[in-house]
């Protein structure tokens, strides 16, 4: 039998990471060599501390119930608390400001379902993730782009937002360091979003999953350090990729009570909370977080370096990251995002997501991922380089 399915599953485009992961997987059946610059995955193993957390509370039987509270454990939600204090120097009640989540791409989709009523408008920056406005569509409201461009460091004005606009609008999504640009966002203008929010009568969604992936020294804020941010933010935290843990599906979204309560509300009704042994293992990333950051940030530091030298070395016009580990970076003359994302493939073997596949203000650019799944990290840099060199012939205006 052939059901259809529903409408608002027709009505969205495919998820753009399962299409690359299959083109990927195409390309390498036909036996050609691929050079993965593709999908943001850490590729080096979670760290034995977290893992050897795990076995432990796997081993103790209290673990393996639901977690009744709903919220995450005590003991995860005090780890979270203490870290939010050293990181940021914030202070977040674990009881009720606090919420653990499966990962973050289902807190922010759930807090779109909590606010969002058939029509409502959902700020969204393009480009961006896909979760914030295929979940708005999903709930009926609509989802009104910024446009993140590079003249404005690739943070949306709000000045150009219509009038009407502003004040119908919920949501607010944010996030910074921004995926896929690589920007980042000053405290300055954090504090300018807080207060478009307030004046306005809406709620900042900051998605802060690369918040912990910061370069040459710099650590992105958290918005819940600009003064009565609690009053109108939600922000979401992931041990993802700060801990290489995206398998692992262990996250948290915090901020103030109201609005996490009604996250809670939604949830409850959905899942049951992530496993207590993978929420005891978080304990043990966040505690160990001091001594294990700075080698991660080292690490991609090292493959950014050696990537944006090696285009530059094309002439490309490339501007290494702050934050995050991907580098986005403009077409060569004469092509769409598209049409440069599959001439990089087809002709160097060299894969990158089109801008495009973020919304249609990531036009003119690709992103490359420094998350790269081949042993040798440098010698793969080094290859893709040298593979676009030799078949192309690219120039920039
Ligand atoms: C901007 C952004 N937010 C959130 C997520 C979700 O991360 P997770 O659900 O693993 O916490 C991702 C994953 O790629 C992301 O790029």
């Amino acid at each position: 039998m052939s059901l259809p399915v529903a409408q608002r599953l027709v009505r969205i485009p495919p998820y753009p990471f399962r299409e690359v992961a299959m083109l990927k997987a195409k390309l390498v059946k036909e036996g050609k060599r691929v050079l993965d610059f593709g999908i943001g995955d850490p590729d080096l193993p979670t760290p034995r501390f977290v893992i050897d957390a795990l076995c432990a509370a796997a081993n103790d039987p209290t673990t393996h119930p639901y977690d009744e509270s709903g919220y995450g454990i005590p003991e995860y939600k005090q780890a979270i608390a203490a870290f939010s204090k050293q990181r940021f120097g914030i202070d977040i009640e674990p009881e009720g400001e606090v919420q653990g989540c499966i990962g973050s791409k289902e807190a922010l989709a759930h807090i779109i379902w909590a606010y969002t009523d058939p029509g409502d408008i959902v700020l969204v920056p393009d480009p961006a993730y896909s979760v914030y406005k295929v979940q708005t569509m999903w709930c009926g409201g609509a989802a009104f782009p910024m446009p993140l461009d590079p003249q404005s460091g690739f943070l949306p004005d709000f000045d150009a937002i219509p009038l009407s606009v502003r004040k119908q609008a919920k949501l607010l999504f944010l996030n910074y360091p921004n995926n896929p640009t690589g920007a980042v966002a000053s405290k300055e203008f954090l504090a300018e979003a807080v207060e478009f929010a307030r004046k306005w009568g809406m709620i900042i969604c900051h998605d802060a999953a690369y918040c912990e992936v910061g370069y040459d020294g710099f650590q992105p804020p958290s918005i819940l350090e600009i003064d009565g941010a609690k009053d109108v933010c939600i922000e979401f935290h992931s041990l993802s990729k700060t801990f290489n843990m995206t398998g692992w599906r262990v996250a948290w979204a915090m901020g103030g009570k109201e609005i996490v309560d009604a996250l809670s509300r939604v949830k409850s009704n959905v899942d049951s909370g992530t496993f207590m042994a993978i929420q005891r293992a978080g304990i043990a990333a966040l505690e160990n977080y001091a001594e294990w950051a700075p080698k991660m940030r080292a690490q991609y530091q090292e493959r950014r370096d050696a990537l944006v030298s090696g285009l530059r070395t094309l002439g490309w016009p490339v501007d290494p990251p702050k934050a995050t580990f991907y580098v986005w970076t403009p077409v060569a003359d004469g092509y769409t995002s598209m049409e440069f994302s599959k001439a990089l493939l087809e002709e160097a073997g060299v894969l990158t997501i089109a801008g495009t596949a973020y919304g249609e203000y990531g036009e003119g650019f690709v992103r490359w991922s420094l998350t790269i799944q081949a042993p040798d990290k440098m010698g793969t840099i080094q290859e893709a380089v040298e593979a676009i060199k030799s078949k192309l012939n690219l120039t920039w205006a």
